[in-house]
């Protein structure tokens, strides 16, 4: 797979699936501008992502509203286009059930998982339009399609913004409809700080599903995959 000389912004890029995604495109032959929240981590991940390529580290925290302005103008500076968004950062807390988790931790899970992704897309668009064949990928989960609302009680909060961050996807779709490629992503459960120890696959994993979803044709929009293999929202 080559993405050379593409234009890539990837949130959380300084360790998770958003690191690996990084270091692959990269590989790949991308210019790769990557943002984490704390500024030492992400300096620790550019001084490897710089060994293999063009990377530029910004920080950017989205629990910061003015976050997603201040970053898209960073990247206006930076390219004035981009090819490809990968809205990647998120966060989660875990508790069992509706009564167990509250009414508070809704608020700061949307700005991270929703509104961010949300205001980055629209703060972008000018530079995606001058892009080629410009997406952008929402980072989403398998524990935010609609059966597993139904199914699964805990987490709801993070299930709560993950199943609106797939409508968003939808909605953006449908609003940039053959001018930006719209799509989610689930990167599987995965051994990375938010996945836990216990869960099956490798950070890694991640990174090539999301690779393997900026692959696919530009005329692919509105869905929601597992790496390159469409899945039920
Ligand atoms: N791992 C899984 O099993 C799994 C499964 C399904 C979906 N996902 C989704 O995949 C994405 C990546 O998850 P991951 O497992 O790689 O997570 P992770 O290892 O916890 O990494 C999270 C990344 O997001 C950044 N971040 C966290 N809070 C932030 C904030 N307030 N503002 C800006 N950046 C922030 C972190 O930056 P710092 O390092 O500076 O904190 C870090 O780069 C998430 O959207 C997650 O919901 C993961």
């Amino acid at each position: 797979m080559s993405f050379k000389g593409k234009r890539i912004v990837i949130t959380g890029a300084s360790r998770g699936v958003g690191y690996h995604a990084a270091r692959l495109f990269l590989e790949a032959g991308a210019e790769v501008l990557g943002t984490g929240r704390d500024p030492e981590r992400l300096r620790k991940a550019a001084s490897e992502l710089k060994a293999l390529g063009a990377f530029t580290p910004v920080v950017a925290d989205f629990f910061d509203p003015a976050a997603p302005k201040r970053l898209a103008e960073a990247v206006g500076r930076q390219w004035g286009a981009l090819d490809l968004l990968v809205n990647n950062a998120g966060v989660q807390t875990y508790k069992k059930d509706w009564m167990a988790e509250g009414v508070d931790l809704l608020e700061r899970q949307l700005r991270v998982n929703v509104l961010a992704p949300h205001e980055l897309t629209f703060h972008l668009l000018p530079l995606l339009r001058n892009g080629d064949e410009p997406r952008v990928i929402n980072v989403s989960s398998g524990a935010g399609t609609r059966q597993a609302l139904i199914e699964t009680p805990d987490m709801p909060t993070y299930r709560l913004t993950k199943y609106t961050l797939g409508g968003l996807t939808i909605l953006w779709a449908g609003e940039l409809k053959g001018a930006v490629a719209v799509n989610a992503l689930d990167p599987g459960w995965l051994k990375t700080d938010l996945g836990g120890p216990n869960a099956p696959g490798e950070p890694v994993d991640g990174g090539h599903r999301v690779l393997a979803l900026a692959a696919l044709p530009f005329e692919v929009s509105g869905k929601f995959f597992y790496g390159d293999q469409e899945i039920r929202f």
